[in-house]
């Protein structure tokens, strides 16, 4: 598959240049990916510094992992902070990461639409907001295109390429076609809640939330995950996801599915309240030292 995709976008109207908005935790991610597969990438926030974290954080990432120190600097050249927000205008695909909300969401697109250019396409990365919401007062709804990544960016191979009901396919095989430029591996999903992946995946978080409730401690819990096979223990990964971004998840999808979800442990709530959203906060389920590596407790 993986072979296909990339000789099927040899042929198509390629990618060249990526701009992605929202430089936090997935935004910046994406962009410094993009980069090292050799896309010129635009990155856009409304916070100038998380603009200039998420490169720093991409020059540490490059320095591990791009074998010569020629491939590190063209990677480099090609990611380019936009303070200004002007890569929008000229990129062939735009990828919006800002927060899960969809007034912020909408709000941006509203921004963005008269500037995108006229074949370039507009992904979103979100998690769980409906795109047929998303797609409400776009000008060009054939273009726009759900495009899920998952944290952390570089180790998970899978882009969810989620479809709705105006969305065009010529942009759906564009989409499919730029996860093989990238090296990832596109599952055509449609807009369902939870697409595919969140909807077994809260399942599985929230049943280990309960389980800490019921006084099994996180440490074992995340073992267990990982004598089976996980990469990391559900803990871990709620962590790295990001505790805010999971509850905004699971209060989605609360009613949504057939099965019902748990509820969420008020410890859990509190947490988020004060500030504990995970790894990326330094605090969330775990304690983190600055390199991001949880602390002995
Ligand atoms: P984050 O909170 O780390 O980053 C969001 C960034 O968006 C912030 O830097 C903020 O300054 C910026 N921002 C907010 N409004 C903006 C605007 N109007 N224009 C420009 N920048 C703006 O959030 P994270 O975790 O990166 O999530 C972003 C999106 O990716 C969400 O839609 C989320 O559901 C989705 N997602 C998150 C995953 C995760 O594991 N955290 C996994 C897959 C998808």
């Amino acid at each position: 598959l993986r072979e296909k995709l990339k000789d099927s976008a040899k042929g198509a109207s390629a990618i060249r240049h990526v701009h992605v908005i929202g430089a936090g935790a997935m935004g910046g991610d994406i962009a410094a990916w993009c980069a090292a597969r050799g896309l010129r990438v635009t990155l856009a926030d409304l916070d100038h510094e998380t603009i200039a974290k998420a490169i720093g954080r991409a020059a540490e990432f490059y320095d591990k992992k791009l074998h010569s120190s020629i491939e590190r600097r063209d990677a480099l050249d090609r990611l380019m902070p936009d303070f200004e927000g002007t890569g929008v205008a000229k990129a062939d695909l735009v990828i919006e990461a800002v927060v899960e909300k969809t007034d912020v969401k909408r709000k941006l697109f509203d921004e963005i639409a008269p500037k995108i250019k006229e074949d370039a396409i507009l992904a979103t990365n979100t998690s769980s907001i409906p795109l047929e919401v998303l797609r409400e007062g776009l000008a060009f709804p054939d273009r726009l295109v759900g495009l899920h990544f998952f944290n952390p960016v570089a180790k998970m191979e899978l882009v969810e390429v989620v479809a709705h009901d105006k969305a065009g396919q010529a942009t759906l095989d564009r989409a499919l076609r730029f996860c093989g430029t990238i090296d990832r591996l596109p599952a055509a999903v449609k807009s369902a809640p939870g697409f595919l992946v969140n909807r077994c995946l809260t399942a599985y978080l929230t049943e280990a939330f309960v389980m800490v409730d019921e006084g099994t401690s996180k440490e074992i819990i995340d073992r267990a995950a990982e004598d089976f096979g996980m990469p990391m223990g559900p803990i871990a990964l709620a962590d790295r996801i990001g505790l805010d971004i999971g509850l905004d998840v699971v209060r989605m999808l609360k009613d949504k599915l057939d099965d019902p979800i748990p509820d969420i442990p008020a410890w859990l709530e509190a947490k988020v309240q004060n500030g504990e959203t995970g790894r990326k906060a330094g605090k969330g389920l775990y304690v983190y030292d600055n390199r991001g590596k949880p602390k002995k407790t």
